[in-house]
């Protein structure tokens, strides 16, 4: 009936996950059972008096305090809809309780009463006539409460609402009372026995009693219980998850009623990162955990550890020093120490707008040699000079070519490298032997700063251990580097995330040889013939750029990339999930903010929106760090669509997989 009832009743009946609709559910229970109470009461109130039962009139007052306990849960149902206003400002919630209260007293108040009536009835029996009449409304009453107590029991499971659960026990308990009365009649019209008065007494203890053990349980919600073994488990998930997260301590949950829940928590972040990346942590660790529990959970950060100590140890070759740059006038100072570093030989890394680079005098070969034994490079791997004008470019080549010219002026300083004829100036092993050279102008007012102070065209790699994901923060550096370079420039996350596009203009037919931020739209607008290197689009073919043949960007684990092609890629991506872990191993899955929700992974990491590819190239590096330090078994990376920044993306990271693509 109840279903019936709320399928004629509301609106959006089918959508019980919704608390607007819950409350909705519990209003009309409390519509129902005013109905039926009331009809309880009436019928037993003639029938106590006829008869003459203290009992029975005693039973009809229990049912019409049930019917305003039904009143109660009604007001209570429609207060906890009201939203949220500047007096109330975490919704009305909480009145259900308050209206549980109210119930519970008004249980306890009947119960009482019932109890002095019936002591006085077994001092002043008084002759009854218990009938058939009596007998059917009796038995009926029994009906009509072992309906009620089956309804509102589903539904104070279904919606854990206490109100329903209240009144559930409240008609199993008046179904034991009103068997009493039953038992008390046969008894007397059998064995001439008056036991009115005692089977009034049972019954007013037993109401008190569930009176009593409803309030002390809603009292103990309003007063702030511990929330449920569950609840906590799953906010500390998310927060263990978190990126440089350390622990945490005095999570506290604040429940206003019907899905407003709120929550705080310390955790321990490190004293070494910058505001702006730890604030994005702890924003991303929120937004995990509203996602996947509901709860508002705020995070108060207590800056307690360091990670650069971490990584630290006694018998180092360098003390690698991490500067840094906040303001380019006030730090100024740190950069010419930077740049006397570079003068003297040594090595600094530097932020880009691309990742992070590793730099080095380019003219000065025994520098440039250490770039080399410092990532355990291949020798045949020529790399990138980088200049901080566009006039610096001249003395390095030999001839700039139109389409040069046109490359340099439209997206320069930018994400770009661009392959020139090498003039003399530039020492062999920069180029690897060859007589070209690839000179970048990045925009990075740090790096640009470094370059002029150091006077010299900078050789900059990424400034990772070959093969591992390039670093696109400071502290990604430091764990590769520490103790092997002088100094660690920290200027923040880098923007872009991957690195620059390379493009080859020496050839008749220009090439683009490295995809990246700029890809083949931007760049064919300025020079029409330009093509993809052939290595990029199909297999099997030696790339041009010498960097482009090594597996790249591996984390530790095996990394598998889902192509988006695929026709159903969140199921395949599930079916594998669970594959994995029937293995027992311990999977990391990368995907998106919209996705998140879907996937049981042990370890899900987000690279953002789904919309927002350059979200995803920034974040891409350093989350496939972020699995390393989880120590997951394989690695499942939901793939985007090859086009535009998308392409640069599945380059990096089909490296990442070593050619691992499921594609069928
Ligand atoms: O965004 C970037 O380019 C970053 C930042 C630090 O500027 N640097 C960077 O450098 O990615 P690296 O060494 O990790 O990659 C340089 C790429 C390699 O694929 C290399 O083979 C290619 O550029 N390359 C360098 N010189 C070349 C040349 N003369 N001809 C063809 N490819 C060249
Ligand atoms: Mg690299």
């Amino acid at each position: 009936m109840i279903n019936y009832l709320a399928s004629k009743f509301i609106k959006r009946y089918k959508e019980t996950e919704d608390p607007v609709v819950q409350a909705e559910y519990i209003s009309l229970s409390g519509s129902l059972g005013l109905a039926l109470n009331l009809v309880l009461f009436i019928s037993k109130l003639v029938v106590g008096f006829v008869t003459n039962s203290i009992a029975i009139i005693s039973d009809s007052f229990n049912n019409l305090s049930d019917s305003l306990t039904s009143v109660i849960a009604i007001i209570g149902g429609i207060a906890s809809k009201q939203p949220a206003d500047k007096e109330h400002p975490q919704g009305h919630g909480r009145y259900e309780y308050v209206a549980s209260l109210f119930v519970s007293m008004i249980i306890m108040y009947v119960g009482f009463e019932l109890f002095k009536n019936s002591v006085i009835k077994i001092r002043h029996p008084e002759d009854m006539d218990f009938n058939v009449i009596s007998v059917g409304v009796l038995l009926f009453s029994n009906i009509v409460k072992i309906y009620m107590y089956s309804y509102n029991s589903k539904l104070a499971k279904r919606f854990d609402s206490t109100l329903n659960d209240g009144v559930a026990k409240d008609s199993l308990n008046d179904v034991i009372a009103t068997t009493g009365i039953l038992i008390a009649g046969a008894v007397s019209v059998f064995l001439g026995k008056n036991l009115d008065g005692i089977a009034g007494v049972l019954i007013s203890i037993l109401v008190f009693k569930t009176g009593l053990e409803f309030a002390s349980s809603t009292i103990s919600v309003l007063v702030g219980e511990q929330p449920s073994e569950e609840l906590i488990e799953s906010i500390v998930n998310e927060v263990e998850k978190g990126k440089y997260i350390k622990g945490y301590h005095d999570l506290i949950v604040h429940n206003y009623g019907r899905g407003k829940i709120i929550a705080s928590i310390h955790v321990e972040i490190p004293i070494d990162i910058s505001v702006v990346e730890i604030h994005n942590i702890i924003d991303g660790i929120e937004r995990a955990v509203l996602n996947r529990t509901g709860v508002e959970l705020v995070i108060h950060m207590d800056p307690s550890y360091s990670i650069y100590e971490q990584y630290s140890s006694e018998d180092m070759d360098l003390e690698t020093k991490v500067v840094d740059i906040i303001d380019m006038k006030d730090d100024y100072f740190k950069l010419e120490s930077a740049a006397k570093i570079i003068k003297s030989g040594g090595l600094v890394a530097m932020p880009t707008e691309t990742v992070y680079g590793l730099a080095a005098d380019g003219l000065n070969p025994e520098a440039v040699q250490k770039i080399f034994d410092v990532k355990q490079r291949p020798a045949d791997n020529p790399l990138i000079l980088h200049v901080s004008s566009v006039e610096e470019v001249e003395p390095l080549v030999t001839e700039i070519s139109d389409k040069a010219k046109l490359l340099m002026d439209k997206l320069w300083p930018g994400p770009l490298t661009i392959v020139f004829k090498k003039s003399d100036l530039v020492p062999d092993i920069i180029t690897a032997g060859a007589d070209t050279v690839a000179i970048r102008l990045p925009d990075n007012e740090i790096a640009r700063a470094l370059i002029k102070l150091s006077g010299t065209p900078i050789a900059a790699p990424s400034a990772n251990i070959s093969g591992r994901p390039s670093p696109t923060n400071a502290i990604d550096v430091f764990v590769d580097l520490n103790g092997k370079i002088d100094m660690i420039l920290d200027g923040g996350g880098s923007k872009i995330g991957i690195e620059s596009t390379v493009v080859d203009v020496v050839d008749e037919q220009p090439k683009i040889l490295r995809p990246g931020y700029y890809g083949y739209d931007t760049i064919s607008k300025l020079i029409p013939e330009v093509s993809y290197d052939r290595a990029l689009v199909s297999e099997g073919e030696v790339p041009r750029s010498p960097g482009q043949k090594y597996r790249h960007y591996a984390p530790k684990a095996e990394l598998h990339v889902y192509s988006a092609s695929l026709d159903n890629q969140i199921k395949r991506l599930q079916d594998d999930i669970a594959k994995y872990k029937a293995e027992d191993k311990k999977v990391g899955i990368m995907t998106f903010t919209e996705h998140m929700p879907v996937y049981d992974a042990d370890v899900i990491l987000n690279v953002g929106s789904i919309y927002d590819l350059e979200e995803m190239a920034r974040m891409l590096f350093s989350k496939l760090r972020d699995f390393d330090r989880m120590g997951v078994d394989i690695i499942l990376v939901e793939g985007v669509e090859e086009t535009g920044l998308g392409f640069a993306i599945m380059n990096r990271l089909r490296k990442s997989a070593g050619n691992k693509v499921i594609e069928e």
